[in-house]
């Protein structure tokens, strides 16, 4: 299956460097920023050129193999992962990876090298694994359906977001491969657009069947019978399950309760916090009121006017039908079966 290479290591170890596909530009342009330090690393996850919980955690790891490589050794990994720490705070995959980084010794750039290579193959593979649950459950929803089988999904959790070729996207991808016939809405996902600019590219490039809509429009697909199904991503998932991801996310969910569409979050292992009970701990970053008085390159709202700008919200778990990780699917979605399926039972 061709796919993206939103991240990509140019060289070796000692000299080499990270290349960013950088996604504020697509999809007009498909331009790779090169990351020789730390700080555009940073910069890059901050601005969003690279987004998406999994491919922030594969390009923060990269970057600890950059701190090495003026021979810092432990002292500058340690002080590069606490600032790459600061640059967004909800995709629990940042941190995750982060900390397996930090537990590399010794802290050389071929060794560190070693560890983020495997950190973005395991990605790779986990959307494969997801990508094969979700499948089997997108066909039995879809048997029998007469027309073309509605999938909707928001934001991007797609090849652009992951190592691989997504989470959400991993079963499209598959579905379209063996020929089922699966039509996509992607919500278009305001502020930034993600659903617009980043998934209708990617599925409408693999020859996928999408068409985008205006979030307000999603209700309205779903009365009007289109949806068999809502897949998304995540950003971080509570113990219970209670589910983080892009802005919008939870009013689909409620939506697709109101209708009985079933609604499912794709996520790899990586992306579950057990620590925190439930979703109400998870820390949702506030971003610049900008991006929606300016949301389309001009002011589209009154000079001086106040904005509420969360870039997540949290959807409980009790909305979601089932969470397809890697490792099997988790429904219903509680924390014990949550524990069960980390423990890969
Ligand atoms: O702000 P973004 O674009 O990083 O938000 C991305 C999402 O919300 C994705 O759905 C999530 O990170 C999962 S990506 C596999």
């Amino acid at each position: 299956m061709e796919t993206f290479h939103p991240i990509v290591w140019s060289g070796d170890a000692k000299s080499g460097h990270l290349k960013l596909l950088d996604q504020t530009r697509l999809p007009e342009e498909e331009v790779y920023l090169e990351c020789r330090d730390v700080e555009s690393v940073w910069h890059a996850i901050k601005r969003l050129s690279v987004r998406g919980a999994p491919a922030i955690g594969i390009s923060a790891a990269y970057a600890c193999v950059i701190s090495a490589q003026s021979g810092g050794g432990e002292a500058a990994l340690d002080f590069a992962a606490e600032y790459l720490a600061t640059s967004r705070p909800t995709a629990v995959n940042l941190f995750w990876a982060l900390g397996r980084m930090r537990g590399v010794r010794p802290a050389d750039p071929d060794t560190l090298l070693a560890e983020a290579k495997k950190i973005h193959e395991e990605d790779k593979a986990m959307c494969l694994k997801i990508g094969v649950h979700g499948l089997g459950i997108l066909k039995k929803l879809a048997e029998g359906s007469t027309e073309r089988f509605g999938i909707l999904t928001h934001c991007n959790a797609g090849a652009l977001a992951t190592g691989g070729i997504g989470t959400a996207t991993a079963p499209i991808y598959m579905a379209h491969e063996e020929g089922v016939a699966i039509k996509v809405f992607a919500d278009e996902t305001r502020p930034l657009l993600q659903g617009a600019r980043l998934t209708a590219f990617e599925l409408f490039r693999a020859g996928v069947d999408v068409r985008i809509i205006a979030d307000n429009m999603a209700g309205l697909v779903m009365r009007e019978g289109k949806v068999g199904m809502v897949i998304v991503g995540a950003d971080r998932i509570a113990h219970n399950g209670d589910t983080a991801n892009k802005v919008g996310t939870y009013s689909v969910a409620v939506l697709a309760k109101h209708h009985g569409v079933p609604f499912y979050v794709a996520a790899p292992t990586s992306t579950f916090d057990l620590a925190i009970k439930d979703g109400s701990e998870i820390p949702i970053e506030q971003r610049a009121s900008e991006e929606i008085t300016h949301g389309f390159g001009r002011r589209t709202a009154p000079e001086g006017a106040l904005v509420y700008n969360p870039a997540f919200d949290v959807t409980p778990a009790e909305l979601i039908t089932g969470i397809i990780t890697d490792r099997g699917v988790i429904s219903p979605v509680n924390a014990f079966n949550v524990d069960r399926a980390m423990r890969g039972e």
